[in-house]
């Protein structure tokens, strides 16, 4: 039973300034701008500066958030940092965020790691700290530099990513008649599928070596067909549980968010959900794939822009790596 439910006060978003056309990759790797577009719907990526981490990205979209948001960033109980590539091992981004953003209030920080499926996976764990009375108000955070990760001279993955970061402000709703709220969540994990996006080296289990610099593992490598079916097969499965959960119907729903991870993704899994188009939002033209960054950064975007209203029904749905899954119905 909840005590409370949550509502998202405000969002914030920042991209680092460097752009990746596809005619820049043209002259890295053996591809087009067409077969990159054809293929996946991105036009363009954002890419940070060496020595730029998911912590900085994420300061000036906090500060977006704050803003007119009426809480002060010493309100926040907790900072919740989605993220697959934290700024270092220890601490954690959570923590060094606080300390940028200048928070005294000793709030607890954590990061929290579910690939591109990290930012749902933060929404539904926020949502129940609030709604149990844990915490008040929480930040939460997703913010990628995959760019680190990406092997530029692989066509197959490096036309897929890119940096930025999202953050929704989220707090306990204590209007009268809360409306705003979090309908329902659901969060899986197949690990039989561990293998299919993957970047196995750095750690205690492979070190990085001579080696495996020489044949460049160590970066991220994808099996890019199989993902994408599974991922289309479990982002359909999992909104039609999280929508039977909430005691909807997709005629309910006002809007759709998708992880970006692929505009014939996105299109496979409107059709096979059979939800009109106009209601799916996507922005992945501009962006890439930027994991746990693109479910925010698209839901802050429609609601700046005046499609997502106060009252709307919204079904945020991710698929990544792991292989991890999640489901949101919320009204914002
Ligand atoms: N430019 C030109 N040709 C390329 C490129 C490129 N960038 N990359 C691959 N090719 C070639 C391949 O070598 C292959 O050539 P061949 O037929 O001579 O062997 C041909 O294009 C077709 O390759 P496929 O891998 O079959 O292409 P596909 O249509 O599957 O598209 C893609 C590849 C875009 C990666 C697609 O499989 C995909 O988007 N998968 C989803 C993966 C994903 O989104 N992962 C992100 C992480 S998980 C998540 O966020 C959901």
């Amino acid at each position: 039973m909840d005590l409370y439910s949550t509502k998202i006060v405000s969002s914030g978003i920042y991209h680092p300034p460097k752009i990746l056309t596809n005619f820049d990759l043209e002259k890295m790797v053996d591809t087009s701008d067409s077969w990159i577009y054809e293929r996946t719907g991105i036009k363009q990526r954002h890419v940070a500066a060496p020595g730029i981490g998911p912590s900085d990205l994420a300061v000036p979209a906090v500060k977006q958030a704050i803003e007119n948001s009426g809480l002060e960033l010493n309100d926040i109980d907790c900072i919740l940092f989605s993220t697959s590539s934290p700024d270092m091992r220890m601490p954690n981004s959570a923590s060094i965020l606080q300390f940028k953003l200048g928070i005294t209030n000793h709030c607890a920080c954590f990061d929290l790691m579910a690939a591109c499926s990290g930012f749902l996976y933060g929404l539904n764990m926020a949502n129940a700290s609030i709604a149990s009375g844990l915490f008040k108000t929480v930040l939460l955070v997703g913010s990628e530099v995959l760019s680190y990760f990406i092997n530029f001279n692989d066509r197959t993955t490096c036309i897929l990513f890119g940096d930025g970061c999202g953050v929704f402000l989220l707090t306990r709703n204590e209007d009268a008649n809360p409306t705003s709220k979090v309908l329902s969540s659901v969060m899986c994990s197949e690990g039989q599928g561990k293998d299919l996006i993957l970047l196995d080296t750095g750690g205690p289990c492979k070190p990085i070596t001579k080696e495996i610099l020489e044949n460049e593992k160590q970066y991220v490598s994808m099996q890019g067909q199989e993902t994408f079916k599974l991922a289309v097969k479990t982002m359909v499965h999992n909104s039609e549980v999280a929508l039977e959960k909430a005691g909807l119907t997709l005629s309910d729903i006002d809007w759709i968010i998708p992880h970006q991870a692929n505009t014939r993704i996105i299109q496979a899994v409107t059709e096979r959900l059979n939800a009109p188009k106009e209601k799916v939002l996507s922005n992945i033209e501009n962006y890439g794939n930027t994991s746990c960054a693109s479910i925010p950064v698209a839901m802050h975007e429609a609601i700046k822009s005046g499609k997502i209203k106060r009252g709307d029904l919204v079904l945020l749905t991710a698929f990544g790596s792991g292989l991890t899954s999640a489901t949101t119905v919320l009204r914002y």
